[in-house]
């Protein structure tokens, strides 16, 4: 058992038979998850179609840990009031028994990717206030009880914190409908539909020491109030263009005062600096993005990252990827669409990159 009271890689998932054909993989190239074993575990986000490709069998050999890129978030897994669509997270849940990999769950409560009946009575009007709530109940009894004993993890409630500096919370309709209560509601309602699993709040841009202070606020009065919540989720979509060393120390000392566990829950650098908009592609962004600077600026920074992940490895239970590799990621569409990106360890050939071996300290 570790300091977080859970199993990591090297005892009980070692002794699972699916790890015998991880072992059975060649290639000599340490594993990513043997490296860090001590750690912390390493995860990627996946897709029931991605886990069953060559990323799958690269997954098998660097990660110990999985979390559903798309399909358990609202829309997806709710389509309807009465309708759930499980098939592409049961297959991920049983990839993850099969293989023993530890699953982490994403999300219960997020405004995007959320279906537009959630917020309409039948007759069209907004919902009202005590509707939503019974189907904010309904939708976290339904779908952490589905998974209940396999998710490790949770994000329970994703980006309610605003990044206006004039606002703490940010204008969406859980908010507007429910008010902040949304959010411990959502907590209680996960603890009680999956009591083992370990539920945090989830958010971007968490180096910014004015949203920090909010979330660090919100967690402490939650946490006062006696809300099962407990950890904090970094997602980490960061650009070599903007992650700075002194913010990232700031931002960990700060959240690990916190005595929560720490997860990076979405951990890319992109090679473009970060735009908040989507636009169309334009002749800048028409070469390949990825060039001899870049490839260094990129090494430099994810060796700096894990240097700090390390350094603050007592609050750090979980490190994971957002993509499992440069084959493909969702900044191939975001911010620009069909622009390539090049921001994860492993290149489109599934080699491992110069950050790779920055990361693993060789
Ligand atoms: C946010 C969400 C993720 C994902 C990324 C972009 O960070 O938490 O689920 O949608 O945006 O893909």
């Amino acid at each position: 058992m570790t300091k977080f009271g859970i199993i990591l890689y090297g005892t009980a998932i070692a002794c699972m038979p699916s790890q015998a054909k991880a072992a059975t993989h060649t290639d000599s190239t340490p594993s990513l998850k043997h490296v860090f074993a001590k750690h912390f575990l390493i995860g990627a986000s996946v897709s029931p179609k991605n886990i069953k490709t060559e990323e799958g069998t690269l997954l098998l050999k660097h990660f110990n840990s999985i979390t559903s890129e798309n399909v358990m978030k609202m829309e997806p897994i709710h389509p309807e009031e009465h309708r759930y669509e499980w098939a592409g997270a049961d297959s991920i849940a049983a990839f993850a028994t099969r293989n023993g990999i530890r699953f982490r769950g994403h999300t219960l409560v997020w405004h995007k990717q959320s279906p537009k009946w959630m917020f309409l009575e039948p007759d069209g009007s907004t919902v009202t206030r005590e509707h939503l709530l019974q189907r904010l109940k309904d939708h976290i009894f339904s779908v952490a009880g589905r998974y209940k004993g396999q998710i490790y993890a949770w994000d329970v409630v994703n980006e309610a914190i605003s990044d206006n500096p004039n606002e703490i919370y940010t204008k969406t309709p859980f908010y507007d409908i429910i008010g902040e209560a949304f959010i411990e509601m959502a907590f209680r309602w996960a603890h009680e539909a999956d009591p083992s699993a370990l539920l945090f709040y989830n958010d971007y841009k968490e180096t910014d020491p004015v949203k920090r202070e909010k979330i660090i606020q919100m967690v402490t009065d939650l946490k006062k109030k006696g809300v099962p919540i407990h950890g904090i989720g970094l997602q980490g979509h960061w650009s070599i263009h903007e992650l700075k060393s002194d913010a990232l120390e700031a931002c960990l000392n700060d959240f690990s005062k916190t005595g929560l566990i720490l997860h990076i829950t979405e951990l890319d650098l992109s090679v473009w600096p970060g735009e908040p908009e989507r636009r169309v592609k334009n002749e800048r962004d028409a070469a390949d993005g990825m060039t001899p600077e870049k490839d260094r600026a990129q090494r430099e920074l994810y060796g700096m990252m894990f240097e700090k992940f390390r350094k603050y490895s007592n609050h750090i239970q979980a490190v994971t990827f957002w993509n499992i590799s440069d084959r493909h990621s969702w900044l191939d569409e975001w911010p620009v669409w069909g622009r390539k990106d090049h921001p994860l360890l492993f290149d489109e050939a599934l080699t491992p990159k110069s950050s790779f071996w920055k990361v693993i300290g060789q």
